[in-house]
């Protein structure tokens, strides 16, 4: 495993998550909307299906009180959290989260809340309390997983949020930024004129925020296939099977190179497809070898123990794939394994994955082993 240099002051910043898990919950999607059921309790949550179905959805109106009938347990989760918690378990050097939100409290310990909780894991955070942290609410298992989110609230930054963000970056001097879910224009516009910046890039921003703003000026941009489309297709929406979206996000990429001036490489997370990694001048699409595949998907799709954050784990592993300037094939190759070990699936090196080069926008004819 390579080592992040110590000198390295890695700053991730995003808005991080209440995850609810339903005991012994059943649900079932009916034309737009779920019906969650707990014994004998039932509620059903309009969905917003604007920009297409995918294991992410928002909904139309707050839920949290509907929820109050049910027994839930609660994580934090959400993607900036996902990244920072992954990321130190990675990197050896200075790991700090700036998030835009008041800080929840951790119900695990009387009196402590995730700022707390969080430098108790050895990540210094700083919340700016613009806007409560949302609850989303986490249903089924890894196989056919359905998160369900609060509808987007706004949020402006204040003149104070403003100085104690610059008196933030002045005072730890951070090296490497990493934007994750972050929801909000001002903070990301600011993030974006540091130096080595990169961005996983979800439904949370605009897209054209995305493509005017962040694209043309990050060293890295990660996407994830099943919300790629919502960036850039016309119209925004998500449309076909994995195939589909595979052969789209090859598309995608070529089309953020010659339209939208991207000059950093571009990831696309594929699920069990594995991972597409972009340079300047190719694509190479990273997976494991297809009896491997099998069996892991097998395996996270029932006994995995996250349902979610494989790919905001993976978003580590590309963001210290970056602070050590290894190339995007290889960073696409950690990515993949780290994801894979978050799911709880170990025995797992770089002699299970093969990789290929897309030529003119095409999936890849031939792989070859990372040994050949
Ligand atoms: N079933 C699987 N088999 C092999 N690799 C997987 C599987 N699921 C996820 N991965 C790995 O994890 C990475 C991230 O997963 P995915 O593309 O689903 O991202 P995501 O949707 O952002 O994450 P999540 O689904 O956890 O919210 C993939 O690129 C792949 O390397
Ligand atoms: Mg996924």
């Amino acid at each position: 495993m390579v080592q992040t240099s110590d000198s390295s002051r890695g700053l991730i910043v995003g808005n991080a998550s209440i995850d609810a898990y339903i005991k012994d919950e059943k649900h079932s999607i009916i034309g737009e909307t779920v019906t969650i059921s707990q014994g004998t309790r039932e509620i059903t949550i309009k969905l917003d299906y604007s920009s297409g179905f995918t294991d992410k959805m928002s909904a139309i109106d707050e839920f949290f009180r509907l929820l109050q009938g049910f027994e839930f347990s609660e994580k934090f989760g959400g993607g900036a959290y996902n990244s920072v918690t992954s990321f130190r378990k990675i990197s050896q050097g200075l790991v700090s989260l700036l998030d835009p939100q008041t800080p929840a409290l951790d119900s695990t310990v009387p009196g402590s809340n995730l700022k707390q909780y969080l430098q108790r894991q050895g990540i210094d955070a700083r919340f700016l309390s613009t806007v409560a942290m949302p609850v989303n609410i986490i249903l089924g298992d890894r196989g056919g997983k359905l998160i369900i989110k609060g509808p987007k609230r706004e949020y402006s930054l204040s003149s104070f949020d403003n100085r104690e963000v610059d008196s933030f970056l002045r005072e730890y001097k951070f090296t490497h930024f990493l934007i994750n879910s972050l929801k909000g224009h001002q903070l990301a516009e600011k993030i974006v004129r540091q130096n080595n910046v990169m961005a996983v890039i979800t439904k949370s921003l605009d897209p054209n925020f995305v493509l005017q703003v962040l694209a043309p000026r990050c060293d890295a941009l990660q996407f994830n296939y099943d919300e790629f489309g919502y960036i850039i297709n016309d119209g925004n929406k998500v449309i076909g099977d994995e195939n589909e979206r595979f052969e789209s996000a090859i598309d995608g990429i070529l089309r953020l190179k010659t339209d939208y001036n991207t000059k950093g490489n571009i990831y696309v997370t594929l699920g069990s497809n594995g991972i597409l990694a972009s340079s300047k001048g190719q694509i190479h699409h990273i997976r494991l070898v297809e009896e491997t595949g099998e069996r892991v998907t097998k395996y996270v799709a029932k006994d995995s123990t996250c349902v979610t954050g494989a790919g905001d784990c993976a978003a580590a592993y590309l963001f210290k794939g970056l602070i050590n300037g290894l190339e995007p094939k290889r960073i696409g190759l950690e990515g993949c394994i780290g994801a894979i070990h978050h799911l709880g699936y170990h025995s797992i090196s770089a002699d299970d994955f093969i990789s290929g080069s897309c030529k003119k926008g095409l999936a890849p004819k031939t792989y070859k082993t990372f040994a050949s």
